[in-house]
């Protein structure tokens, strides 16, 4: 058997400063979609993992993004989501343009302070309506990180035509990666997860679980008596993918839908989860309500789980668990691409 992380990891501050500095700071994230800044003058802010980012939709119809920090003292520059000519800091009124240059700051020029100031460069991209980040200025480009999700998810819908509808947040008191290695498996489903597990067939025979480069794939058949909302419609099967290090993408069996968003670590014992669910334009409410309330009854589930692990890891008297080599092979996967990232300093 193999062996989990070292249950230090999930608890020891120093680690959580080590994850920022090798993980967090270089790998592609998910910080929102386009719709938010869907017109030139418009922006939004988000985090990639701890960092604070700002993406700007400028006259010249790019999408930039820049860390949303301040280059006189470090206040964010801006906040929430809007439409704005320029970027004022609320600190002492740095000014920006949505290309990140520098226009104005009171007492700029009595003080000879200013020339060449910018905001400091983020890489952007996107897959369909989804906005990457990645701090990272020399990172391959987001499609090798992103490997075969697009291709498998294509298979089930086009997500160019898919509509934003919802966000939903939520904190979590567990360390980011038990959040993570919890979505990673689904030994758990038969005993923690009654009602998917009354629809999709969860049994080690039927539900894949496939190991790809920086992702990990989920395949979930409906069953034949299938029970818990109404699974009708165009997508025959559920597919949950995770992009390393924090991102889960989830298509129900049903009507096109998709959802998507990161695990955040706020501290060692605490995370966020993000979700944004877009679905067809013709996908009416009732539908979406129902898929909700099943999606939402299976989040309350995990947060008992993940939150019960944390104070389990934490008792510092015993060093490391057990992982199933198959059943948790997704796991060992995840750990591995930590460990080496880790490593590579
Ligand atoms: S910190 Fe932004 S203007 Fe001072
Ligand atoms: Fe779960």
């Amino acid at each position: 058997m193999t062996s989990t992380l070292p249950w230090s990891s999930y608890v020891e501050p120093a680690q959580l400063e080590r994850e920022r500095r090798q993980i967090f700071i270089r790998a592609w994230q998910y910080v929102g979609h386009t719709g938010e800044a869907s017109e030139p003058g418009t922006y939004f802010t988000s985090y990639a993992g701890h960092v604070p980012i700002l993406v700007t939709h400028g006259d010249d119809g790019e999408l930039r993004g820049f860390l949303n920090v301040c280059r006189h003292r470090g206040h964010p520059v801006a906040e929430g989501a809007g439409r704005r000519a320029t970027l004022q800091c609320p600190y002492h009124a740095w000014t920006y343009d949505l290309d990140g240059s520098l226009r104005a700051a009171p007492r700029a020029e009595d003080e000879g302070v200013l020339t060449g100031v910018r905001l400091r460069d983020v890489r952007l991209e996107t897959w369909g309506p989804f906005v990457f980040a990645n701090p990272d200025g020399d990172a391959p480009p987001l499609a090798d990180a992103l490997g075969r999700i697009p291709e498998l998810v294509a298979e089930l819908l086009d997500v160019n035509v898919l509509e934003f509808r919802l966000r939903d947040t939520a904190e979590v008191a567990a360390n980011w990666k038990v959040v993570c290695e919890n979505y990673l498996e689904c030994y758990h489903c038969p005993v923690a997860h009654p009602g998917f597990s009354r629809l999709v067939d969860v049994s080690p025979s039927s539900y894949r679980l496939e190991p790809d480069g920086l992702a990990s794939h989920q395949f979930g058949a409906v069953r034949a008596d299938g029970r818990g909302y109404d699974a009708n419609g165009e997508i025959e099967r559920g597919q949950f993918h995770f992009l390393w290090p924090n991102l889960t993408i989830n298509i129900f069996p049903g009507r096109p839908n998709i959802s998507l968003g990161p695990v955040l670590p706020l501290s060692t014992d605490r995370s966020r989860r993000r979700l944004d669910y877009f679905f067809a334009q013709d996908v009416d409410e009732g539908w979406v309500e129902e898929l909700l309330a099943f999606d939402e009854q299976v989040g309350r589930e995990d947060r008992a789980l993940v939150e019960g692990v944390q104070r389990g890891v934490s008792s510092g008297l015993i060093e490391t668990g057990h992982l199933l080599p198959r059943s948790e092979q997704l796991i060992a996967h995840f750990q591995e691409l930590t460990a080496q990232a880790l490593a590579d300093e």
